[in-house]
Protein backbone atom coordinates (compact mmCIF):
# COMPACT_ATOMS: atom_id res chain seq x y z
CA UNK A 1 0.00 0.00 0.00
CA UNK A 2 3.19 2.65 0.97
CA UNK A 3 5.70 3.02 -1.56
CA UNK A 4 8.49 2.02 1.27
CA UNK A 5 8.64 0.03 4.47
CA UNK A 6 9.39 2.67 6.16
CA UNK A 7 5.86 4.26 6.63
CA UNK A 8 2.73 2.58 8.15
CA UNK A 9 -0.14 4.30 10.44
CA UNK A 10 -0.19 4.59 14.00
CA UNK A 11 -3.14 3.36 15.84
CA UNK A 12 -4.40 7.36 15.65
CA UNK A 13 -4.74 7.25 11.90
CA UNK A 14 -1.37 9.25 11.87
CA UNK A 15 1.33 8.17 9.38
CA UNK A 16 4.21 6.83 10.65
CA UNK A 17 7.46 7.53 9.43
CA UNK A 18 10.77 5.53 10.38
CA UNK A 19 8.41 4.88 13.93
CA UNK A 20 7.74 8.62 14.54
CA UNK A 21 4.15 10.09 14.29
CA UNK A 22 4.24 12.66 11.20
CA UNK A 23 1.83 15.27 12.40
CA UNK A 24 3.97 15.70 15.55
CA UNK A 25 6.57 16.00 13.60
CA UNK A 26 4.95 18.90 11.53
CA UNK A 27 3.27 20.25 14.82
CA UNK A 28 6.83 20.26 16.09
CA UNK A 29 8.98 21.74 13.78
CA UNK A 30 6.82 23.49 11.22
CA UNK A 31 6.00 22.78 7.56
CA UNK A 32 7.18 22.19 4.87
CA UNK A 33 9.41 19.62 6.32
CA UNK A 34 11.79 17.17 4.87
CA UNK A 35 12.23 13.74 6.83
CA UNK A 36 14.98 11.56 6.70
CA UNK A 37 14.97 7.61 8.10
CA UNK A 38 19.02 7.17 8.91
CA UNK A 39 17.91 3.60 9.61
CA UNK A 40 17.24 3.36 5.85
CA UNK A 41 19.83 5.31 4.51
CA UNK A 42 22.81 2.92 6.33
CA UNK A 43 21.22 0.03 5.15
CA UNK A 44 21.08 1.38 1.55
CA UNK A 45 24.66 2.56 1.75
CA UNK A 46 25.47 -1.09 3.35
CA UNK A 47 23.54 -3.25 1.27
CA UNK A 48 25.83 -1.52 -1.66
CA UNK A 49 28.62 -2.15 0.03
CA UNK A 50 27.89 -5.50 0.94
CA UNK A 51 26.99 -6.28 -2.74
CA UNK A 52 29.98 -5.25 -3.96
CA UNK A 53 32.38 -7.18 -1.42
CA UNK A 54 29.74 -10.35 -1.61
CA UNK A 55 29.98 -10.52 -5.60
CA UNK A 56 33.00 -9.21 -6.88
CA UNK A 57 36.13 -10.12 -6.02
CA UNK A 58 38.40 -7.07 -7.43
CA UNK A 59 38.20 -4.72 -4.85
CA UNK A 60 35.94 -1.72 -5.06
CA UNK A 61 34.54 1.19 -3.71
CA UNK A 62 31.11 2.57 -2.94
CA UNK A 63 30.55 6.39 -3.65
CA UNK A 64 27.53 7.90 -2.93
CA UNK A 65 26.21 10.41 -5.05
CA UNK A 66 26.01 13.39 -2.93
CA UNK A 67 24.16 15.40 -5.38
CA UNK A 68 20.82 13.66 -4.09
CA UNK A 69 20.97 14.77 -0.88
CA UNK A 70 23.76 17.08 -0.10
CA UNK A 71 24.47 18.26 4.39
CA UNK A 72 27.23 17.54 6.56
CA UNK A 73 25.45 14.97 8.11
CA UNK A 74 24.98 12.76 4.81
CA UNK A 75 28.81 12.71 4.67
CA UNK A 76 29.26 11.86 8.65
CA UNK A 77 26.79 8.77 8.03
CA UNK A 78 28.58 8.09 4.49
CA UNK A 79 32.08 8.53 6.64
CA UNK A 80 30.80 5.98 9.37
CA UNK A 81 29.40 3.14 6.87
CA UNK A 82 33.16 3.58 5.60
CA UNK A 83 31.84 4.19 2.00
CA UNK A 84 33.33 6.88 -0.35
CA UNK A 85 31.15 9.93 -2.00
CA UNK A 86 31.26 11.31 -5.67
CA UNK A 87 31.02 15.43 -5.48
CA UNK A 88 29.77 17.63 -8.75
CA UNK A 89 31.48 21.49 -7.09
CA UNK A 90 33.47 23.17 -4.58
CA UNK A 91 30.28 23.46 -2.59
CA UNK A 92 29.52 19.61 -1.95
CA UNK A 93 33.38 18.91 -1.36
CA UNK A 94 33.70 22.02 0.77
CA UNK A 95 30.88 20.45 2.60
CA UNK A 96 32.29 17.09 3.22
CA UNK A 97 35.45 18.75 3.90
CA UNK A 98 33.75 20.08 6.52
CA UNK A 99 33.09 16.92 8.61
CA UNK A 100 36.83 15.80 7.80
CA UNK A 101 35.88 13.26 5.25
CA UNK A 102 38.80 11.26 4.26
CA UNK A 103 39.87 12.85 0.81
CA UNK A 104 41.06 9.69 -0.93
CA UNK A 105 37.75 8.68 -1.03
CA UNK A 106 36.10 11.39 -3.29
CA UNK A 107 35.53 10.93 -6.22
CA UNK A 108 35.34 14.86 -8.18
CA UNK A 109 33.12 15.23 -11.12
CA UNK A 110 31.37 17.88 -13.44
CA UNK A 111 31.83 18.62 -17.09
CA UNK A 112 33.24 21.93 -16.25
CA UNK A 113 35.15 22.65 -13.70
CA UNK A 114 36.88 25.79 -12.41
CA UNK A 115 40.59 26.03 -11.91
CA UNK A 116 39.54 27.39 -8.41
CA UNK A 117 37.54 23.62 -7.38
CA UNK A 118 40.61 21.68 -9.26
CA UNK A 119 42.80 23.72 -7.10
CA UNK A 120 41.21 23.09 -4.43
CA UNK A 121 40.03 19.08 -5.32
CA UNK A 122 43.72 18.90 -5.34
CA UNK A 123 44.98 20.27 -2.46
CA UNK A 124 42.54 18.22 -0.37
CA UNK A 125 43.86 15.21 -2.45
CA UNK A 126 40.77 14.08 -3.27
CA UNK A 127 41.19 10.33 -4.59
CA UNK A 128 40.15 10.61 -8.20
CA UNK A 129 39.09 13.61 -10.33
CA UNK A 130 36.75 12.45 -13.33
CA UNK A 131 38.22 14.30 -16.60
CA UNK A 132 36.17 15.42 -18.96
CA UNK A 133 37.38 17.04 -21.88
CA UNK A 134 41.45 17.57 -23.69
CA UNK A 135 41.30 20.85 -21.96
CA UNK A 136 40.59 19.82 -18.57
CA UNK A 137 43.24 17.23 -18.95
CA UNK A 138 45.86 19.86 -19.79
CA UNK A 139 44.28 22.32 -16.78
CA UNK A 140 44.41 19.34 -14.39
CA UNK A 141 48.30 18.43 -15.45
CA UNK A 142 49.46 22.35 -14.65
CA UNK A 143 47.44 22.69 -11.66
CA UNK A 144 49.15 19.56 -10.43
CA UNK A 145 52.34 20.24 -11.70
CA UNK A 146 52.06 24.13 -9.59
CA UNK A 147 50.92 22.09 -6.17
CA UNK A 148 53.97 19.52 -7.10
CA UNK A 149 51.64 16.60 -7.05
CA UNK A 150 50.48 13.63 -8.99
CA UNK A 151 46.47 13.58 -9.31
CA UNK A 152 44.98 10.47 -9.98
CA UNK A 153 42.55 10.57 -13.25
CA UNK A 154 39.55 8.93 -14.20
CA UNK A 155 38.31 9.51 -17.97
CA UNK A 156 34.87 10.04 -18.06
CA UNK A 157 33.32 8.14 -21.45
CA UNK A 158 30.22 8.24 -22.97
CA UNK A 159 29.28 4.24 -23.79
CA UNK A 160 26.57 5.20 -26.76
CA UNK A 161 23.83 3.40 -24.54
CA UNK A 162 20.42 4.77 -24.72
CA UNK A 163 18.59 3.56 -21.40
CA UNK A 164 15.06 4.12 -20.63
CA UNK A 165 14.72 6.97 -18.74
CA UNK A 166 13.58 10.93 -18.65
CA UNK A 167 15.84 12.52 -21.60
CA UNK A 168 17.27 14.97 -18.74
CA UNK A 169 18.80 12.20 -16.94
CA UNK A 170 20.10 10.40 -19.87
CA UNK A 171 23.63 10.32 -19.87
CA UNK A 172 24.98 7.70 -21.71
CA UNK A 173 24.21 8.40 -25.22
CA UNK A 174 26.42 9.59 -27.98
CA UNK A 175 24.79 12.92 -27.83
CA UNK A 176 25.82 14.17 -24.58
CA UNK A 177 27.73 17.04 -23.07
CA UNK A 178 29.42 14.64 -20.97
CA UNK A 179 32.83 13.11 -21.45
CA UNK A 180 35.08 11.29 -24.18
CA UNK A 181 32.85 9.18 -26.93
CA UNK A 182 34.44 6.00 -27.52
CA UNK A 183 32.59 5.53 -30.85
CA UNK A 184 34.72 7.96 -33.11
CA UNK A 185 38.56 7.54 -31.47
CA UNK A 186 38.08 10.46 -28.89
CA UNK A 187 38.31 8.14 -25.76
CA UNK A 188 41.41 6.82 -27.18
CA UNK A 189 42.78 9.74 -28.05
CA UNK A 190 42.04 10.89 -24.48
CA UNK A 191 43.71 7.65 -23.14
CA UNK A 192 47.29 8.85 -24.78
CA UNK A 193 46.89 12.42 -24.02
CA UNK A 194 46.59 11.61 -19.97
CA UNK A 195 49.68 8.82 -20.25
CA UNK A 196 51.15 11.71 -21.85
CA UNK A 197 50.72 14.08 -19.16
CA UNK A 198 53.23 14.00 -16.72
CA UNK A 199 51.62 14.77 -13.51
CA UNK A 200 48.43 12.39 -14.38
CA UNK A 201 48.18 9.07 -12.61
CA UNK A 202 45.76 7.38 -15.45
CA UNK A 203 44.08 5.13 -12.93
CA UNK A 204 40.83 4.55 -15.11
CA UNK A 205 37.17 4.94 -16.85
CA UNK A 206 34.36 6.24 -15.96
CA UNK A 207 30.59 6.24 -17.45
CA UNK A 208 27.13 6.75 -16.14
CA UNK A 209 24.56 5.96 -18.72
CA UNK A 210 21.55 7.59 -16.60
CA UNK A 211 19.18 7.98 -13.70
CA UNK A 212 15.98 5.89 -12.37
CA UNK A 213 16.72 2.85 -15.02
CA UNK A 214 15.04 0.20 -13.43
CA UNK A 215 16.36 -2.55 -15.72
CA UNK A 216 19.67 -4.48 -15.14
CA UNK A 217 20.40 -4.91 -19.12
CA UNK A 218 21.74 -0.90 -20.05
CA UNK A 219 24.41 -1.63 -16.24
CA UNK A 220 25.50 -5.14 -17.74
CA UNK A 221 25.99 -3.93 -21.38
CA UNK A 222 27.89 -0.44 -20.31
CA UNK A 223 29.87 -2.70 -18.25
CA UNK A 224 30.92 -4.81 -21.13
CA UNK A 225 31.06 -1.70 -23.42
CA UNK A 226 33.66 -0.07 -20.93
CA UNK A 227 35.61 -3.21 -20.34
CA UNK A 228 36.05 -4.06 -24.15
CA UNK A 229 37.47 -0.23 -24.22
CA UNK A 230 40.02 -1.24 -21.44
CA UNK A 231 40.68 -4.53 -23.34
CA UNK A 232 41.59 -2.32 -26.70
CA UNK A 233 44.17 0.12 -24.67
CA UNK A 234 45.81 -2.96 -23.44
CA UNK A 235 45.84 -3.80 -27.13
CA UNK A 236 47.06 -1.06 -28.47
CA UNK A 237 49.13 0.77 -26.17
CA UNK A 238 50.12 -2.07 -23.76
CA UNK A 239 48.61 -0.34 -20.44
CA UNK A 240 45.93 -1.73 -18.65
CA UNK A 241 43.44 0.91 -17.11
CA UNK A 242 43.17 -0.07 -13.54
CA UNK A 243 39.84 1.45 -12.03
CA UNK A 244 35.92 1.34 -13.95
CA UNK A 245 33.40 3.34 -11.99
CA UNK A 246 30.18 2.11 -13.86
CA UNK A 247 28.35 5.42 -12.35
CA UNK A 248 24.66 5.34 -9.95
CA UNK A 249 21.52 5.10 -11.91
CA UNK A 250 19.41 2.48 -10.09
CA UNK A 251 15.51 3.37 -9.74
CA UNK A 252 13.50 3.37 -6.66
CA UNK A 253 9.82 2.84 -6.47
CA UNK A 254 7.76 6.59 -6.30
CA UNK A 255 4.69 5.25 -7.09
CA UNK A 256 3.38 1.51 -6.25
CA UNK A 257 3.02 0.43 -10.08
CA UNK A 258 7.44 0.81 -9.96
CA UNK A 259 8.89 -2.23 -9.94
CA UNK A 260 13.26 -1.53 -9.45
CA UNK A 261 15.47 -3.90 -9.33
CA UNK A 262 17.33 -5.29 -6.50
CA UNK A 263 20.60 -3.81 -5.75
CA UNK A 264 22.26 -7.21 -5.10
CA UNK A 265 20.95 -8.54 -8.32
CA UNK A 266 22.43 -5.78 -10.07
CA UNK A 267 26.00 -6.14 -8.59
CA UNK A 268 25.54 -10.14 -9.34
CA UNK A 269 24.69 -9.90 -12.74
CA UNK A 270 27.62 -7.10 -13.44
CA UNK A 271 30.16 -9.26 -11.67
CA UNK A 272 29.08 -12.12 -13.59
CA UNK A 273 29.71 -10.46 -17.04
CA UNK A 274 32.59 -8.56 -15.82
CA UNK A 275 34.47 -11.57 -14.75
CA UNK A 276 33.40 -13.37 -17.92
CA UNK A 277 35.12 -10.93 -20.44
CA UNK A 278 38.35 -10.36 -17.87
CA UNK A 279 38.88 -14.41 -18.16
CA UNK A 280 38.00 -13.74 -22.23
CA UNK A 281 40.50 -10.86 -22.57
CA UNK A 282 43.09 -12.06 -20.49
CA UNK A 283 42.84 -8.57 -18.29
CA UNK A 284 42.92 -8.16 -14.19
CA UNK A 285 39.83 -7.73 -12.82
CA UNK A 286 39.68 -3.65 -12.50
CA UNK A 287 38.82 -2.15 -8.87
CA UNK A 288 35.28 -1.02 -9.38
CA UNK A 289 33.42 1.81 -8.45
CA UNK A 290 29.49 2.64 -8.05
CA UNK A 291 27.62 6.10 -7.16
CA UNK A 292 24.23 5.62 -6.05
CA UNK A 293 22.74 8.82 -5.18
CA UNK A 294 18.50 8.45 -5.74
CA UNK A 295 19.13 4.59 -4.46
CA UNK A 296 20.25 5.52 -0.84
CA UNK A 297 18.28 8.46 0.28
CA UNK A 298 15.30 8.46 -1.77
CA UNK A 299 13.11 6.10 -0.34
CA UNK A 300 14.49 7.40 3.05
CA UNK A 301 13.12 11.06 2.69
CA UNK A 302 8.98 12.38 3.20
CA UNK A 303 8.13 16.15 2.82
CA UNK A 304 5.53 17.01 5.09
CA UNK A 305 3.43 20.46 4.13
CA UNK A 306 0.48 21.69 5.39
CA UNK A 307 -2.95 22.17 3.20
CA UNK A 308 -3.76 26.00 3.20
CA UNK A 309 -5.92 26.40 0.00
CA UNK A 310 -8.78 24.07 -1.54
CA UNK A 311 -10.31 25.49 -5.30
CA UNK A 312 -12.95 23.40 -6.63
CA UNK A 313 -13.29 24.08 -10.05
CA UNK A 314 -16.85 22.07 -11.33
CA UNK A 315 -16.03 19.25 -13.65
CA UNK A 316 -12.68 20.46 -14.37
CA UNK A 317 -10.34 19.74 -11.30
CA UNK A 318 -9.84 20.42 -7.52
CA UNK A 319 -6.45 22.30 -6.64
CA UNK A 320 -4.93 21.11 -3.37
CA UNK A 321 -2.48 24.21 -2.23
CA UNK A 322 0.66 23.67 0.21
CA UNK A 323 2.53 25.95 1.67
CA UNK A 324 5.56 24.56 -0.33
CA UNK A 325 5.61 23.73 -3.99
CA UNK A 326 8.52 23.97 -6.58
CA UNK A 327 11.28 25.49 -4.16
CA UNK A 328 11.56 22.59 -2.24
CA UNK A 329 10.63 19.98 -5.03
CA UNK A 330 11.06 21.34 -8.66
CA UNK A 331 10.84 17.29 -9.97
CA UNK A 332 6.90 17.54 -11.32
CA UNK A 333 7.42 21.04 -12.85
CA UNK A 334 10.90 19.52 -14.51
CA UNK A 335 10.33 15.91 -15.98
CA UNK A 336 6.96 15.59 -14.97
CA UNK A 337 7.90 13.09 -11.82
CA UNK A 338 5.31 11.33 -9.81
CA UNK A 339 4.81 11.11 -6.10
CA UNK A 340 2.63 9.25 -3.67
CA UNK A 341 0.67 11.53 -1.36
CA UNK A 342 -1.18 10.94 1.83
CA UNK A 343 -2.79 13.16 4.26
CA UNK A 344 -0.50 12.42 7.08
CA UNK A 345 -3.53 13.10 9.67
CA UNK A 346 -5.75 10.84 7.99
CA UNK A 347 -3.69 8.08 6.62
CA UNK A 348 -6.37 5.06 7.78
CA UNK A 349 -8.83 6.82 5.53
CA UNK A 350 -9.61 5.73 2.00
CA UNK A 351 -7.96 7.76 -0.93
CA UNK A 352 -11.21 8.95 -2.28
CA UNK A 353 -10.41 11.97 -4.36
CA UNK A 354 -8.45 12.52 -7.56
CA UNK A 355 -6.89 16.43 -6.54
CA UNK A 356 -4.06 18.25 -8.31
CA UNK A 357 -1.23 19.28 -5.59
CA UNK A 358 -0.23 22.90 -6.02
CA UNK A 359 2.57 25.24 -4.72
CA UNK A 360 2.23 28.47 -3.58
CA UNK A 361 4.92 30.55 -6.04
CA UNK A 362 3.54 32.79 -8.35
CA UNK A 363 3.87 30.25 -11.43
CA UNK A 364 0.94 27.95 -13.42
CA UNK A 365 3.44 25.17 -13.65
CA UNK A 366 4.54 25.03 -10.06
CA UNK A 367 2.59 21.76 -9.06
CA UNK A 368 3.94 18.24 -6.93
CA UNK A 369 1.50 16.02 -8.53
CA UNK A 370 -1.57 16.22 -11.28
CA UNK A 371 -4.86 13.81 -10.43
CA UNK A 372 -3.24 12.61 -7.78
CA UNK A 373 -5.48 10.00 -5.04
CA UNK A 374 -5.98 11.51 -1.80
CA UNK A 375 -8.05 11.38 0.94
CA UNK A 376 -10.72 13.88 1.40
CA UNK A 377 -8.23 17.53 2.05
CA UNK A 378 -9.33 20.34 4.47
CA UNK A 379 -7.34 23.30 5.22
CA UNK A 380 -5.20 22.51 8.14
CA UNK A 381 -4.48 18.67 7.05
CA UNK A 382 -1.03 17.36 7.07
CA UNK A 383 0.18 16.17 3.61
CA UNK A 384 3.07 13.65 2.74
CA UNK A 385 5.03 13.81 -0.34
CA UNK A 386 6.67 10.16 0.01
CA UNK A 387 10.32 9.25 -1.61
CA UNK A 388 11.50 13.09 -1.74
CA UNK A 389 14.80 11.95 -0.36
CA UNK A 390 16.51 12.38 -3.68
CA UNK A 391 16.98 15.29 -5.62
CA UNK A 392 14.34 17.41 -3.19
CA UNK A 393 16.16 19.17 -0.76
CA UNK A 394 19.72 19.39 -3.07
CA UNK A 395 17.52 20.67 -6.07
CA UNK A 396 15.45 23.63 -3.95
CA UNK A 397 15.66 26.82 -4.83
CA UNK A 398 14.95 30.81 -3.08
CA UNK A 399 12.17 31.30 -5.75
CA UNK A 400 9.72 33.92 -5.15
CA UNK A 401 12.31 34.38 -2.20
CA UNK A 402 10.95 31.13 0.06
CA UNK A 403 13.00 30.13 2.73
CA UNK A 404 14.44 26.38 2.46
CA UNK A 405 13.10 24.27 4.57
CA UNK A 406 14.31 22.31 7.50
CA UNK A 407 15.95 18.49 7.67
CA UNK A 408 14.81 16.30 10.33
CA UNK A 409 16.79 12.82 10.47
CA UNK A 410 14.99 10.48 12.49
CA UNK A 411 16.59 7.39 14.59
CA UNK A 412 15.95 5.25 16.46
CA UNK A 413 12.25 6.33 16.71
CA UNK A 414 14.08 10.02 17.99
CA UNK A 415 14.03 13.11 15.42
CA UNK A 416 17.02 15.66 15.23
CA UNK A 417 17.68 18.87 13.17
CA UNK A 418 19.76 17.92 10.55
CA UNK A 419 19.38 21.48 8.79
CA UNK A 420 17.33 24.09 10.33
CA UNK A 421 14.56 25.90 8.89
CA UNK A 422 15.90 28.91 6.90
CA UNK A 423 15.17 32.71 8.40
CA UNK A 424 14.42 36.12 6.67
CA UNK A 425 17.30 37.12 7.17
CA UNK A 426 19.32 34.11 5.55
CA UNK A 427 17.50 35.19 2.37
CA UNK A 428 18.83 38.50 2.72
CA UNK A 429 22.31 37.65 3.73
CA UNK A 430 24.35 38.13 0.37
CA UNK A 431 22.90 41.17 -0.40
CA UNK A 432 24.31 44.29 -0.10
N1 LIG B 1 27.27 9.49 -10.97
C1 LIG B 1 27.18 10.46 -11.88
C2 LIG B 1 28.35 10.82 -12.67
C3 LIG B 1 25.99 11.15 -12.06
O1 LIG B 1 25.90 12.11 -12.96
C4 LIG B 1 24.86 10.83 -11.25
C5 LIG B 1 23.60 11.54 -11.39
C6 LIG B 1 25.01 9.80 -10.31
C7 LIG B 1 26.22 9.14 -10.20
C8 LIG B 1 23.90 9.38 -9.39
O2 LIG B 1 22.78 8.91 -10.06
P1 LIG B 1 21.56 8.27 -9.24
O3 LIG B 1 22.06 7.00 -8.61
O4 LIG B 1 21.14 9.25 -8.22
O5 LIG B 1 20.52 8.06 -10.26
N2 LIG B 1 18.04 15.71 -10.88
C9 LIG B 1 17.63 14.46 -11.48
C10 LIG B 1 18.71 13.41 -11.40
C11 LIG B 1 19.98 13.84 -12.04
C12 LIG B 1 21.06 12.83 -11.89
C13 LIG B 1 22.36 13.37 -12.35
N3 LIG B 1 23.45 12.50 -12.20
C14 LIG B 1 16.35 13.98 -10.83
O6 LIG B 1 15.83 14.68 -9.96
O7 LIG B 1 15.83 12.93 -11.20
Amino acid sequence: MFVSNNLSIGKNGHLVFAGVDTVSLAEEYGTPLYVMDEAMIRTNMGQFRDSVEQYYHGGGLVCYASKAFSCKEIYRIAKSEQIGIDVVSIGELYTAMSVEFPAEKICYHGNNKTEEELNLAIEYGVGWIVADSFSELELLNRIAGEQRKNVKVLLRLTPGIEAHTHSFIQTGQIDSKFGFTIQFGTAMEAVKQALALPNLLLDGVHCHIGSQIFEIDPFVHAAEVILSFIAQVKDELGYELHTMNLGGGFGIRYVPADQPAAYRSYMEQVSKKVKEIVAEKGLTLPFIILEPGRSIVGAAGITLYRVGGIKEIPGVRKYVSVDGGMTDNPRYALYGSEYDFILANKAGEEKVDTVTVAGRCCESGDLLGKDVALQNAQIGDILASCATGAYNYSMASHYNRVRKPAVVMLRDEKARLIVRRETLDDLISCDL
